[in-house]
C-alpha cells in the first residue's frame, strides 16, 4: 500500500505519468523563464522544472520566493532525462508551498565546522552526505538480522536495566532506581544471551549499549549498537568460522544493495570486495612479534591500543582476527586456554584500513569453580553473578559468541574518519544534545 505512492526512489515506475510529489525545496536556481527546483522527499533528489508557459503567473512567483527547506507539493509529469543523475525529471504543471521559511536556513551548501553541524544534527540529517550514510546503517542492520535470522538463531531481547557491570566497572553508567537501588546501564548482552544459548541453542540480541567512556577518540561512543550471538556446544574455532562468515555476508550485502550510496560517498568498493574468507587468524602472541618486527614497543602482556591494531590491520586485505590474547587483557568471563594458562580462548576482529577492533568474543568459562574464582579474583559481587553461576550448575556445555559494534563496522564500510556521524543522534563523552 504505502509502497504504492510515488518517490523519487521509485520514479521510473511514473514515468510519462503526471503525479503528485510531497517534498521540501533542497536547491535551486533560476533563469529568465524557468525555476529548476532540486526537490528532495527523502527518498532522493529531483530536478523539477518550473517553466513559465507551464503554469500560472502565481505558480510562477511562488517558485521564486521559494528559500531553501521550504515545504512543497509539485504536480507534474515524469520525464526521462539523460543528463540527471537520476534519469528523471519533473515537468512541474502546479506547486504549492505549504510553508516557507522566515529566515534562511542554517546549513548551506558551504562548508561548516563540525561543532556546528554537531549542533545542527537534527537538520543535518537532511543533507544527502548524511542520508547515504543512514541509509547504509539501515542496510548493514537489515543484513545483520537476515544472517542470523537464516541461520536459526533466536532473537532474544536482553535487558538495558542490570544489577552489575559485564565488561569492567570503569565504563558503567550507575542509575538511581525505582526502589531506591542502584541500577547500571548494560554494556552488553552476553550473559542474558549465555541463559538465552542454554535454553534455545543459537540466539541473539541486537540493541543499545552503554560504555561510559571517558576517551576522545574517533571510534568511541558512550551508546552505541551492539548485535551478540550466542552459542551452545561450540569452541573459539567455531566462534570465529562464525564471526567471518557473518562479516562477509553482511559486508557484501550492503556492497551489493547500496553502492550507489557508497559510491556517492567516494568509498573504495573494490576494498569491500575484498572481504571474502578466509581471514587471518592469528595468536596475540604472533601478532605482539610482528608489531616489534614493525618496530612498535609493545611487550607480551599489554593490550593492544588504536596504533597497534592499525599497524597490524595494516598487513592484511581483509579482516584479521586476532586471537588468545592474555587473560589479564580480557574480562572475567573469558575461557583460559588449557594449552597456554597465561591465555583467555577470546578473538577480535579488526578491520582493514585502519579502522581498528570491530568484533570482540570468545569461548565462555563453562566450569563452575573456575568461573567463581575469576569472580573472586576481579572484586565482583557473587550475589549480583548468583543466576550467571547457576548456568553452570545446571547442564553446562561449552559455548561461544561475540559482539559486533554497528557504528564502528559503518565507519569502516563508508570509509568515514570519525563514528560520530554512524548514528543519527550521536552520545559522546562531551555530547548528548540534540
Ligand atoms: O569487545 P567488547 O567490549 O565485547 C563485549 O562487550 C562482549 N561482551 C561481546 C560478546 O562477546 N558478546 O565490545 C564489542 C564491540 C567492539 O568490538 C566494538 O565494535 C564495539 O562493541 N564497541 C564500541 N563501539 C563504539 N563505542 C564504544 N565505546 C564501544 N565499545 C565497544
Ligand atoms: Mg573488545
Amino acid at each position: 500500500m504505502w509502497n504504492e505512492r510515488p518517490t523519487i526512489e521509485n520514479i521510473a515506475r511514473y514515468e510519462g505519468q503526471e503525479i503528485v510529489l510531497k517534498g521540501w525545496l533542497y536547491n535551486m536556481r533560476s533563469s529568465g523563464k524557468l525555476h529548476f527546483l532540486q526537490v528532495r522527499d527523502g527518498t532522493g533528489v529531483m530536478q523539477c522544472v518550473v517553466f513559465k508557459g507551464n503554469v500560472t503567473p502565481e505558480v510562477f512567483e511562488t517558485a521564486a520566493a521559494l528559500k531553501q527547506e521550504s515545504s512543497l507539493v509539485v504536480r507534474g509529469k515524469i520525464r526521462v532525462d539523460a543528463r540527471s543523475p537520476i534519469g528523471f525529471e519533473m515537468d512541474v504543471v502546479d506547486l504549492k508551498a505549504t510553508h516557507i521559511p522566515d529566515v534562511d536556513y542554517p546549513i548551506s551548501p558551504k562548508e561548516h565546522g563540525t561543532a556546528f553541524l554537531m549542533d545542527h544534527r537534527h537538520l543535518w540529517l537532511r543533507s544527502s552526505r548524511q542520508q547515504a550514510i543512514l541509509r547504509i546503517r539501515a542496510e548493514l542492520i537489515r543484513q545483520i538480522r537476515a544472517y542470523f535470522d537464516a541461520n536459526g538463531f533466536l532473537l532474544l531481547d536482553a535487558p538495558i536495566f542490570t544489577p552489575s557491570a559485564c565488561e569492567g566497572t570503569t565504563t558503567l553508567f550507575e542509575t538511581d532506581y525505582v526502589d531506591g537501588s542502584k541500577a547500571y546501564l548494560t554494556q552488553s548482552g552476553q550473559l542474558y544471551m549465555e541463559a538465552g544459548a542454554a535454553a534455545f541453542g543459537r540466539v541473539y540480541c541486537f540493541g543499545p549499549t552503554f560504555r561510559a567512556e571517558k576517551s576522545k577518540t574517533r571510534r568511541h561512543l558512550t551508546e552505541f549498537w551492539m548485535v551478540e550471538p550466542e552459542v551452545a556446544h561450540i569452541g573459539l574455532d567455531e566462534d570465529m568460522d562464525l564471526a567471518e562468515d557473518f562479516l562477509v555476508s553482511i559486508v557484501q550485502g550492503v556492497v551489493a544493495n547500496r553502492r550507489k550510496e557508497l559510491a556517492a560517498l567516494e568509498r573504495d568498493i573494490a576494498a569491500l570486495e575484498r572481504v571474502q574468507k578466509p581471514f587471518a587468524r592469528i595468536s596475540y602472541t604472533e601478532a605482539v612479534e610482528r608489531l616489534q618486527q614493525a618496530g612498535m614497543p609493545v611487550r607480551w602482556g599489554e593490550d593492544f591500543g588504536g596504533d597497534e591494531e592499525t599497524v597490524l590491520a595494516n598487513q592484511f586485505d581483509r579482516p584479521v582476527m586476532i586471537h588468545r590474547y592474555p587473560a589479564e587483557c580480557k574480562a572475567f568471563y573469558m575461557k583460559t586456554d588449557p594449552d597456554d594458562l597465561k591465555c583467555a580462548l577470546c578473538v577480535d576482529v579488526l578491520a582493514p584500513e585502519g579502522y581498528g577492533e570491530i568484533i570482540g568474543g570468545g569461548q565462555r568459562e563453562d566450569d563452575y569453580d573456575t568461573l567463581l574464582k575469576k569472580i573472586r579474583t576481579h572484586g565482583l559481587s557473587e550475589e549480583a553473578f548468583g543466576w550467571y553461576l547457576d548456568l553452570r550448575r545446571y547442564g553446562t556445555v561449552p559455548h561461544a559468541g561475540f559482539g559486533l559494534g554497528v557504528e564502528r563496522t559503518l565507519g569502516w564500510i563508508c570509509g568515514l574518519p570519525h563514528v560520530r556521524e554512524t548514528i543519527p543522534f550521536p552520545r559522546l563523552m562531551q555530547r548528548v544534545t540534540p
